[in-house]
């Protein structure tokens, strides 16, 4: 049990509020135990945060769990901070974005992140794992073998490996001065990491929600077509593109989502993965308007960038 003092800055009502959406159904029971979270009651008879608070994780990630150095001022490394989940972003397809506080108590420090936390595979809507999981094999056998039996503890490692390749992606993506969230840390199959919104706890909305005016439509064309040709000088493709993985922050486009990332150097169909992101994401512009000579430009500058052309 660990002791660190309590939390000072909510009250108990305060908390209340904020769960009052969590009692629905067993999820919050689910998360509660699988992510350290104190369960209902807990909190009067043992040392822990209040109900739906848990210690920070930041100490549990190892070095090579965390973001990259230098870590950004907004990033909560002090030892004695907590945990409060806010409740659900949103729900995927494989898996489910939580907000989260981490606070330091009594003191005026904090900052909200998004929580990505992968479902084993069984609790997916979605498959995106054959193909794509191919040469990502744990080196551990004993983990192939509980993969392959598709045994609980081997889904629990799927979703871990797909927590873990999106960490790795987002580490690659930001170093390359992609704009993507800045990968705060790993642990197992949560990934924490900036959240794309308003300080209130109001995410970004999608491009998919947009009807952008032609100047704003090709702004964010031009920030895209950025974004991409980092992407492609690094070797990647995205992988997933559509206007339903890229957020809008006050104008600012933020790329998301990358698990899949694809090297389109070291795969035979490298070009077709990179063609075929354009293509999605730019039907979506083109609907509104944007000349499509310009998705055909940005498909051979992108073949030039990751020299495939
Ligand atoms: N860092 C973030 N900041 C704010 N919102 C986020 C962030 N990451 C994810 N979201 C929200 O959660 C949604 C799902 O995230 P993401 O696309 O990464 O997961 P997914 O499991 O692939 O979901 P989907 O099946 O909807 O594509 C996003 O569309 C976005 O609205
Ligand atoms: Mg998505």
């Amino acid at each position: 049990m660990r002791t660190r003092g309590r939390p000072g800055q909510r009250t108990r009502e305060d908390r209340a509020a904020l769960v009052a959406n969590r009692h629905g159904d067993d999820t919050f029971a689910y998360y509660a135990a699988k992510y350290g979270l104190t369960p209902p009651g807990e909190e009067a008879v043992t040392d822990d945060p209040p109900y739906g608070d848990r210690w920070t994780t930041w100490d549990d990630s190892t070095a090579g769990e965390r973001g990259p150095q230098p870590y950004p001022d907004w990033v909560v490394t002090e030892l004695g901070a907590v945990d409060t989940e806010l409740g659900i972003l949103k729900t995927g397809k494989e898996a489910d974005v939580f907000l989260v506080e981490r606070s330091v108590p009594n003191e005026d420090r904090g900052t909200i992140m998004a929580a990505k936390r992968y479902r084993d595979p069984k609790h997916r809507m979605f498959h995106r794992d054959d193909g794509y999981r191919e040469g990502r094999r744990d080196r551990e056998s004993r983990v192939n073998r509980a993969m392959a039996k598709g045994s609980a503890f081997g889904r629990e490692a799927v979703a871990g490996q797909w927590a873990r390749a999106e960490f790795d992606a987002l580490n690659a993506l930001w170093t390359a001065g992609v704009a993507v969230p800045y990968p705060v840390q790993i642990l197992g199959t949560e990934l924490l990491m900036e959240f794309i919104g308003e300080g209130d706890g109001v995410a970004a909305p999608r491009l998919a929600q947009l009807r952008p005016e032609p100047e704003e439509r090709d702004d964010l064309w031009d920030q895209l077509a950025h974004n991409l040709e980092l992407l492609a000088l690094a070797g990647f493709a995205h992988g997933d593109l559509s206007a339903y993985n890229l957020l809008v922050q006050d104008g600012r486009l933020v790329v998301i989502d990358v698990p899949q990332i694809v090297d389109v150097v070291g795969n035979p169909h490298g070009r077709e993965f990179l063609d075929r992101d354009v293509r999605n994401v730019g039907a979506w512009f083109v609907a509104r308007g944007l000349d499509p000579a310009r998705v055909d430009d940005l498909s051979d500058a992108l073949a030039r960038d990751a020299r495939l052309a």
